[in-house]
């Protein structure tokens, strides 16, 4: 019993089991696959959560049939070769008292035909949102052939060792699309009245308990109020759930938020959407259902916030998906009263999701462990053999990570950083808008560092001298990038930079978010780098601060680079709410005085506009001083995350992460 948090860590029966806590690791897709099998990316993956503490997992789903593979990562579809791999895992996470579920999953007429090489199979015939083809309305004995394919998926699970199944449901995929009167035009016993259009569900459900017995759990991912007129609202969804509920066909409700109805960024929502947020829809699916329990999904990140939805009593389990990829532990720490000790997850969506996105297995930008558990062991730092002394230059993420991991080694460890904070770029970062939760997690790096004793020199550069009488054995350079001020662009790789660059009107996106530099009030941004933050969020900054806006950019649309994190759609809307103007496909030829030649890279055709400041936001340079002044020094010299080559957050922390566990 947890005193801090006494919800969270309340039993609860669920099926034939019995969950430890009410802390779910809920279904997600870490597309880990290798040749569609589950190997050990997979076993260390979910190991390392059940190991953390998690009560239930909800492994990554597993495609219902053929027609609904949807991405390179997804297991084999209709075949037994799975089962003995699965059954490692399962096996493995029971051994650490972890009861656990498997997703099955069709998303209908959503598909992925690149993936699957068949046609989406719906209710309807209607278009695919995931692209412009349309779909594929079954014939009844395709509909009986698909209703077989799921009860054998669950067949599957429960010989490979499963507790229970997670049905997909929820965000207009194949089972919703039955009970949506958008996708669901039938007029066979399929479609129309709410019995015919539930009836897909329910003869899963049925064939499902027929197969398994009463003690396999049967779960159901479900979703709110659907995004158009004529859609589901939250009361016709509570009419459904309680309709199966009152038949005893599913076991627990998991609510997430978002849809493929247009709305795909609130399945994963970032740090633009609110905290909390299937807590309201999962409250009104609690009340109205008897035997099954409610799990609030969405923005629920942490076991304090777990804690107020429980409190609440608005569901009665959480899933927190993101924040148990950020830190595998999470559970174990809360209960141990080390809650302080978590790593946050900083909702940027950038290494899980937008790997995800781009087909990759998935990571982590505050922990690279996930997905290499298999590799590094888990999310743990073994002790070094011998203790040496670390002296880290730069306080950025990778300087940050490195100190913290080898500091966890048992090692030394001087981290001097020349200017007064540490956080190094992120730290500006975390300044632009709404994305201050990266603050949080330099803040938890900041605290680690200080319990684990790291000596830590604020304001002081090193120079190649200082570091050469440091004493130390082994020496990191985490001296990172710094922002070109030459105005070099793509479009023109025959130039070195852009004429007026040097005059006192051009500054570069770093001047405008550390306040070095305030810029006239008719601003024009230089977008080098599709959309990416430094980019995007600086130019939503100076529109906060009430700057008139202009972005040209070469890219074919505003914050494309931001896409696959599901943060460009949010970023456009807020663009074209706050008013900043966006010029594409389009080059600066010059900037002079105060005159912008800007080129249409289509038509060649040149408009010359005027503005009081042109902020720089092109590729940094790499500050790679102290590598080149310490080559041939003797010492061990290692150089890490943008020292070697500008780049991503992501990116330091994870190669800071893998030399630490090596020093
Ligand atoms: C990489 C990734 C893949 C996901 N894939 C699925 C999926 O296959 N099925 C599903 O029901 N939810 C999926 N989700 C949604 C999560 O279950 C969850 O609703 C979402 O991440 C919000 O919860 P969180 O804030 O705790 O991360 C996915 C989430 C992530 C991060
Ligand atoms: S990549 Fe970002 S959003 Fe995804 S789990 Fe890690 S910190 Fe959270």
């Amino acid at each position: 019993m947890s005193v801090e948090f006494p919800n969270l860590f309340s039993p609860l029966k669920l099926g034939g089991a019995t969950l430890k806590n009410r802390i779910v690791f809920g279904a997600h897709t870490p597309n880990h696959s290798h040749e569609g099998i589950p190997g050990k990316r997979h076993f260390g993956y979910y190991r390392e959560r059940a190991r953390g503490g998690a009560a239930m997992l909800v492994v990554e789903p597993m495609p219902a049939h053929r027609t609904g593979v949807l991405t390179r990562g997804n297991f084999l579809a209709e075949t037994d070769e799975l089962i003995p791999h699965f059954r490692k895992i399962t096996d493995e996470c029971h051994s650490h008292g972890t009861v656990m579920c498997h997703q099955i999953y069709h998303v209908g007429g959503h598909g992925d035909q690149e993936n699957s090489w068949e046609p989406y199979w719906s209710p309807s015939g209607t278009p695919s949102m995931h692209d412009p083809w349309g779909s594929h309305a079954m014939t009844e004995p395709e509909i009986e052939e698909l209703i077989a394919a799921f009860v054998e998926c669950a067949r599957r699970d429960r010989d490979a060792g499963f507790d229970g199944v997670d049905l997909f449901a929820g965000y207009n995929c194949l089972i919703d699309q039955f009970w949506s009167p958008l996708t669901n035009k039938r007029s066979d016993k399929w479609g129309g009245s709410l019995e015919n259009r539930v009836r897909f569900a329910a003869r899963v459900c049925e064939g499902i308990r027929e197969m398994a017995g009463p003690d396999f759990i049967i779960g159901m991912t479900v979703s709110g109020a659907e995004p158009y007129p004529g859609g589901l609202t939250i009361a016709d969804k509570q009419e459904i759930m309680s309709w199966l509920d009152s038949r005893g066909l599913v076991d627990y409700f998991s609510c997430g938020t978002g849809s493929y109805l247009n709305q795909f960024s609130k399945i994963v929502p970032s740090f633009h959407f609110d905290l909390f947020l299937g807590r309201d829809d999962a409250a009104a699916f609690k009340a109205v259902v008897k035997h099954a329990k409610v799990t609030a999904e969405a923005r629920v990140k942490t076991p304090r916030n777990a804690e107020t939805v429980l409190s609440e009593g608005k569901a009665d389990l959480v899933s927190i998906v993101r924040g148990q990829i950020a830190d595998p532990h999470l559970a174990n720490k809360a209960r141990e009263g080390r809650a302080a000790d978590i790593r946050p997850c900083i909702s940027c969506n950038q290494l899980c999701i937008g790997r995800r996105m781009r087909d990759y297995w998935l990571s982590c930008l505050v922990n690279p462990s996930a997905g290499r558990e298999h590799e590094w062991g888990g999310d743990v730092t073994p002790r070094a053999e011998a203790p040496r002394d670390i002296l880290v230059v730069g306080g950025g993420p990778a300087g940050l990570e490195v100190a913290r991991v080898a500091a966890e080694r048992g090692h030394r460890v001087r981290l001097v950083e020349k200017t007064g904070e540490l956080g190094g770029q992120f730290r500006l970062a975390a300044g632009q808008p709404e994305r201050g939760e990266i603050g949080i997690f330099l803040n938890w790096c900041q605290r680690q560092l200080e319990k684990l004793q790291v000596q830590v020199e604020l304001r002081k550069e090193m120079t190649a001298d200082d570091i050469r009488s440091s004493g130390a054995d082994t020496v990191v350079l985490c001296t990172g990038s710094t922002p070109s001020r030459s105005g070099y662009q793509r479009a023109y790789p025959h130039r070195d930079g852009l004429p007026g660059a040097g005059q006192d009107n051009v500054c570069t996106i770093h001047d405008v978010l550390d306040g070095s530099v305030v810029p006239g009030t008719n601003v024009l941004l230089l977008d080098d780098i599709n959309g990416w933050w430094p980019a995007s969020g600086t130019a939503l900054h100076l529109a906060q601060q009430r700057h008139r806006v202009t972005v040209v950019t070469a890219a074919e649309k505003a914050a494309g680079q931001l896409d696959n994190s599901l943060t460009g759609d949010t970023t456009r809307e807020r663009f074209h709410k706050i008013g900043i103007e966006v010029i594409l496909a389009s080059a600066l030829e010059s900037f002079e005085g105060s005159t912008a030649r800007i080129i249409n890279l289509y038509t060649g055709d040149i408009e010359e506009r005027d503005f009081d400041t042109l902020v720089l936001a092109t590729t940094n340079e790499r500050d790679d001083r102290l590598s080149r002044e310490l080559e041939g020094s003797g010492m061990e010299v290692h150089a890490i995350g943008d020292t070697v080559q500008a780049r991503t957050a992501g990116m330091a922390v994870y190669e800071a992460r893998k030399l630490g566990l090596r020093l």
